[in-house]
């Protein structure tokens, strides 16, 4: 299929690389949006490892999504700094107000909720990012106006 030759192509294209598997999942998030699981035999046998391993490290990165995410992704940080000033209780707002679980994807299609881990805004905490955009003290209001301006 066209999708088990784009998989392929992109294995091809980095097994040689030494420490390959990451940039494999990498390359393929990147032409996926996410990590089909079509993908996962094709490379344990580029990479002579098992499928087990190879499903083990997607599932490890938060990086990788297993399935294709919504329109918009909104990432909580859930690093120490953000968790000290509030951060868990934005993310419980979050799935609240979205009726969702981190990982998951509203059923709109809206938004991806996923959790991350420091966004190097640890001095204007909570941090979070819709999409490629950082947003310093993430509150409720700016979560309000976010999950409004895009449904709206
Ligand atoms: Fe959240 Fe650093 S701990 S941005």
């Amino acid at each position: 299929t066209e999708v088990m030759q784009r998989i392929t192509d992109v294995v091809d294209a980095l097994k040689e690389k030494d420490g390959a598997l990451l940039p494999i999942l990498h390359g393929i998030q990147d032409e996926f949006g996410y990590v089909p699981d079509e993908s996962v035999p094709v490379i344990a046998d580029a990479l002579n490892l098992s499928r087990a391993d190879v499903h083990g490290v997607v599932t490890f990165y938060h990086d990788y999504r297993k399935h294709p995410a919504g329109r918009h992704v909104l990432k909580i940080c859930r690093a120490e700094a953000c968790q000290a000033l509030g951060g868990q209780a934005l993310a419980e707002r979050a799935m609240a107000l979205l009726g969702i679980g981190f990982h998951e994807t509203t059923t709109d299609n809206a938004f991806t909720l996923e959790p991350t881990f420091c966004l190097g805004l640890c001095a204007c905490a909570p941090a979070a990012m819709l999409d490629n955009q950082l947003i310093a003290r993430f509150d409720e209001t700016k979560l309000a106006e976010i999950v409004k301006e895009i449904r709206s």
